[in-house]
């Protein structure tokens, strides 16, 4: 290889772009590389995407596919055509994709037909629920990457355990948690859940946006009515995602919602707007995978909505409980959780701010055995 490397990142969906800005960063820092980034545009309103660039001051993408929306064997198609279009013409040296969404997949995808080595971030995680579409991209995406970056131990045992050569397995710590310690500071001086009207440390926040828990009427009503009882007791605010949004409108359950005082609902928020709020939550309601490691970064009890998680170290470690769907069950949980007999916690080995840098650091001497 003659001359600096030519890195390609890829984002594409919300939970990216917080995985990939201290990357970049990092890289930079270190003067390893030249480096492109592609957005292919699996989320596209602003709050979904353009937000997260400024408030993690991400470089504007190189090139941008547009792809949109759409069933998953269309979204993930229009990106695999769009991005082997990209690495024809780019000629990247090494491409980084992260987390677990359809853009992640269809891109490793191209990146081992075209035999160009792909590296991927947050490797590992299995919730062995092929029910979950992530667990397939997860799988296909572990199975194609030459180069795996887990977060913690459970990664690399899952990898092993099917049988992934451990040459290829980098355990490196939690990106997600680099860029929450790099923004909190900035993050905690906004005020959010003042402009809320709520008090810190007052407060529940919710995020519901998994298809098994907001597709269903049934399922989605039973929730929302469990946390309009936990709203009784304290306050909870509801970033609504667009497509719990879009269902909740479908399904006429908007008004029930809105009848609720103590259930604030907004836009989905920006990085730091949220960062701000959850930091500090009395308590987080949520299936989403990031906010569990977030939560037991920040040591905020977390009640995850979910039977399954591909991040048991924020259970057995941190401040995740797994409570399911039942409605008895997660007001309970929430009842426990308030009545502050929380256990003690503890950040996971590599949970330091620094697995960015250690990523750098692999990507700059990897070679090709
Ligand atoms: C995707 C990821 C999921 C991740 C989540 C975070 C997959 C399979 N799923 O799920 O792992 O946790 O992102 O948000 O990749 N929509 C908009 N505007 C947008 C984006 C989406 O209105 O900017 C609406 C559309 O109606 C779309 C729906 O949301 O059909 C779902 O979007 P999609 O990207 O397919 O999946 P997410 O549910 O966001």
């Amino acid at each position: 290889m003659n001359g600096r490397k030519r890195i390609l990142h890829v984002v594409g969906a919300r939970p990216n772009y917080m995985k990939i800005a201290p990357v970049i960063r990092a890289v930079d820092r270190a003067k390893l590389a030249e480096q492109l980034l592609v957005h292919t545009g699996q989320h596209y309103d602003p709050s979904m995407s353009d937000v997260f660039f400024s408030d993690l001051g991400m470089p504007a993408p190189n090139i941008h596919l547009g792809v949109g929306s759409g069933s998953h064997a269309e979204q993930t198609a229009k990106v695999m055509v769009g991005f082997e279009k990209v690495c024809l013409d780019e000629r990247p040296d090494l491409v980084v994709v992260a987390g677990d969404v359809n853009s992640t997949m269809a891109c490793a995808i191209d990146c081992a037909k075209l035999r160009i080595p792909c590296a991927h971030v947050e490797a590992g995680l299995r919730s062995f629920d092929l029910d979950m579409p992530e667990e397939v991209n997860r799988i296909v995406t572990d199975r194609l990457c030459e180069i795996l970056f887990t977060p913690s131990p459970d990664g690399d045992e899952n990898l092993v355990r099917e049988g992934t050569d451990p040459r290829r397995i980098f355990r490196v710590g939690n990106v997600m948690i680099d860029s929450l310690l790099a923004h909190l500071p900035r993050a905690r001086s906004l005020g959010a859940p003042e402009k809320l009207g709520l008090a810190p440390g007052k407060y529940g926040v919710l995020t519901l946006h998994r298809p098994s828990n907001v597709d269903d009427p049934v399922v989605l009503s039973r929730l929302l009515g469990a946390v309009t009882e936990i709203a009784r007791e304290l306050p909870v605010v509801f970033p609504v995602h667009p497509r719990t949004r879009r269902k909740l409108e479908e399904l006429g359950l908007a008004p029930h919602v809105a009848a609720s005082q103590r259930l604030h609902l907004c836009e989905p928020l920006g990085y730091l707007e949220f960062l701000c709020l959850t930091s500090q939550a009395r308590l987080v309601l949520t299936d989403s995978g990031g906010l569990q490691e977030e939560t037991t970064a920040l040591k905020i009890p977390c009640l995850t909505l979910r039977d399954n998680t591909e991040r048991p170290i924020t259970v057995t470690q941190g401040t995740n409980a797994l409570v399911g769907t039942e409605p008895s069950r997660i007001v309970a949980a929430a009842r426990a959780a308030l009545s502050g007999t929380a256990q003690g916690t503890r950040l996971p080995e590599l949970w330091d701010g620094k697995a960015s840098e250690r990523i750098a650091e692999v990507l700059g001497t990897w070679r090709r055995a």
